[in-house]
């Protein structure tokens, strides 16, 4: 691949959006919200809180917290999604889309990471679902791992798309259907070998860290999420497919926030803490790898075409101007958080809106 041109200084971007984000609630919420609303329009905000968000009723007040944490600033928009169970009800789901309150629907395996307990235990238990969901054009969201103890952790994609995701794919051919946080190149071949309504989010640890990264020098907790980074094949395959081009994958940041102290602990929570820096991080991997020019594609227009919203019509700025990373950030009264790449030094800084817009 070819360099950027060295003189580039400054970048102007359409205004980004953040395809897949936990900004919690209460005062977590209130600390963390204003870093995504800093940079991202608009963001698909993950349901599940305790309890998760499985009613009309939840996401509109739940979405009336988060804009009320930002102070009922207009210029961010929270687009909600529907936590599914065993129990989910086609019937509140179909209006809740129709009505503008759902988004989408997310779709967690019983278990397979934080807060997802209550997750859907054996798909065709929501098949009446996915059946209507189809049939209004409503995109499913899918944590795409197995749950299976027996399966090795750093097989659990694969081994999902093997047993799961291929199922639903030829059950529910039309579903618009979103591979989240994907971290294989077995993933990426799936989402390529997918129609256009089969796409996938990259977040922006999964694009710089491999699985060395949780145990370099010693155990270390920041580094670990669910789904785990795996082998530097996999994330070479990550950075091809998010630097490529392709309609098929979008910015999707995963930041999910744990107080230090839940990160450091013999039973550390699964969750790396992005959203300070995260388009800077996607920044700077774009760069890397000789596609800037490709970074406003996956940043800004893959994801809004995928969900056939608008596109932003405001932009950002990013200058080349060095910003370091803290080892800290502020978190609530009970301890701090620890962002990605913290200690480090990332080239781009974010700085704002473009001037005129
Ligand atoms: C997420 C969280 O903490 O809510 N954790 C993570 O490691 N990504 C849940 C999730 O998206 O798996
Ligand atoms: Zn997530």
């Amino acid at each position: 691949m070819s360099s950027p041109p060295v003189a580039v200084q400054r970048l102007v971007l359409r205004s980004p959006d953040d395809w897949h984000v936990h900004l919690r609630d209460r005062a977590m919420l209130r600390s963390v919200v204003g870093y995504t609303a800093r940079q991202f329009r608009r963001a698909i905000v993950m349901p599940n809180l305790v309890p998760p968000i499985t009613t009309m009723a939840d996401a509109a007040a739940y979405r009336s917290r988060i804009l009320n944490a930002l102070d009922d600033r207009d210029d961010f928009e929270p687009l909600m999604t529907c936590y599914l169970t065993d129990d989910s009800d086609p019937e509140e789901i179909g209006l809740g889309f129709e009505a503008g309150v759902f988004t989408a629907c997310k779709l967690y395996p019983a278990h397979a990471t934080t807060n997802a307990h209550q997750g859907v235990t054996d798909i065709r238990r929501i098949y009446p679902v996915l059946e209507r969901m189809q049939r209004i054009d409503m995109p499913l969201l899918l944590h795409g791992e197995v749950t299976d103890p027996a399966i090795d952790i750093f097989d659990r994609e694969a081994v999902f798309i093997e047993r799961v995701f291929s199922r639903i794919m030829m059950d529910f051919p039309a579903l618009r259907t979103v591979f989240e946080h994907i971290t294989t190149a077995d993933a990426v071949a799936f989402v390529e070998s997918g129609g256009p309504n089969l796409a996938a989010t990259i977040t922006p640890h999964h694009l710089c860290i491999n699985r060395n990264a949780m145990f370099a020098g010693g155990l270390r907790p920041h580094a670990y999420c669910l789904p785990v980074a795996k082998r530097e094949r996999h994330r070479l395959a990550l950075r091809r497919a998010a630097t490529s081009g392709s309609p098929k994958f979008f910015l999707g940041t995963d930041s999910a926030p744990h107080l230090i102290g839940q990160k450091e602990s013999a039973c550390g929570c699964a969750g790396i803490f992005n959203a300070p820096y995260a388009i800077e991080s996607y920044a700077a991997t774009f760069e890397e790898d000789g596609a800037l020019d490709r970074l406003e594609g996956f940043a800004s227009e893959h994801g809004p075409r995928f969900y056939g919203l608008p596109l932003n019509t405001t932009s950002i700025v990013l200058e080349r101007d060095p910003v370091v990373v803290p080892e800290r950030v502020a978190g609530t009264s009970e301890g701090e958080l620890v962002p990605f790449h913290a200690g480090e030094t990332l080239p781009w800084r974010f700085t704002g809106f473009a001037p005129g817009e």
